[in-house]
């Protein structure tokens, strides 16, 4: 494993070395399991994986989220070591990838951005847009790793690299959980004991909307979920969504012939969390 902070460096060492598939796995660190899985899939696809460890400025719209965003580059590094020598890590400081001004790229992505988190997140796509655009033409990967936790951010993500005409493959990764089902996040380490234990309740909630979904209309779930949360006055519900799985615009009725999923974003004692499941 070698650790870059500079694009350039991490370039030239490259060209230094025969590389027939290359795959990127972009992260903001705090690694945990579910990230790793993205990296030993890159790791078994390509003959080299570079995984940038990077909390991009431009996709936080709230200063304290960015500040408060746990920074572990010591421990990640130690988790991808196993990894051995295929991995290339760019670590780099905010001047690397913005060497002018910090502030994201315009991009237009419609009513994709618009909706659930781009919604709840002034500027939070155009950042990661930004940051994962920067990422692609400065290394020209054969394959990204994305997983679905970020569900939203991979269907922009699709429309980037469509528009823009990317050579890359966008890998979907599916949602790697917690025994009791809370999708593995870098935030849920900043969960009190009492809140990490509550926290199952989402994917709960979430089993219990597709459970629902043969004998109840898509408005009455809607009200179950909202006083699943309301009864419990440690979560407050940002929203909770069934919408077509492409789209990402919210459906009326079910249809079985048109794949939806279902999307969730709580705070809880502060904490923001999200998931999403097909539904
Ligand atoms: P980050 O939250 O660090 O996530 C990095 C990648 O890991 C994303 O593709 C995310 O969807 C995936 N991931 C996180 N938790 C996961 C889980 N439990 N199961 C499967 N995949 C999981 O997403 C970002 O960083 C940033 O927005 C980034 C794309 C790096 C741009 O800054």
């Amino acid at each position: 494993m070698k650790v870059f902070k500079e694009q350039l460096a991490l370039n030239n060492y490259l060209e230094t070395q025969t590389v027939d598939s290359i795959g990127l796995v972009p992260t903001m660190g705090a690694l945990h399991f579910g990230h790793l899985t993205l990296v030993d899939k890159a790791v078994k696809e390509n003959s080299c994986v570079i995984v940038s460890i990077f909390v991009n400025p431009t996709q936080f719209d709230d200063a304290s989220d960015l500040n408060t965003y746990p920074k572990t580059l010591e421990e990640d590094l130690q988790k991808l070591t196993p990894y051995g020598d295929k991995i290339l890590v760019y670590a780099p400081d905010v001047k690397d990838v913005y060497p002018e001004t910090t502030s994201s790229n315009q991009y237009t992505f419609g009513l994709l951005e618009t909706t659930m988190e781009g919604a709840k997140r002034d500027g939070h796509f155009q950042g990661v847009a930004t940051i994962v655009h920067k990422l692609l033409s400065g290394f020209n990967p054969t394959r990204a790793y994305f997983g679905e936790k970020d569900y939203q951010q991979l269907c922009i993500i699709h429309q980037l690299v469509s528009q823009k005409k990317l050579p890359v493959t966008i890998v979907n990764c599916p949602i790697i959980r917690e025994k009791d089902g809370l999708a593995m996040s870098s935030r849920n380490t900043r969960l009190s004991e009492k809140e990490r234990a509550q926290a199952a309740l989402i994917y709960a909630t979430l089993n219990k909307s597709i459970a629902l979904k043969t004998s109840t209309s898509i408005e009455e779930i809607n009200h179950i979920v909202s006083a699943t949360f309301n009864q419990n006055p440690d979560f407050i519900l940002d929203y909770f969504c069934i919408a077509d799985a492409q789209s990402l615009q919210p459906i009326t009725t079910i249809n079985p012939s048109q794949p939806a999923r279902a999307f969730i974003a709580v705070k809880l004692g502060g904490v923001r969390l999200i998931d999403n499941v097909n539904f």
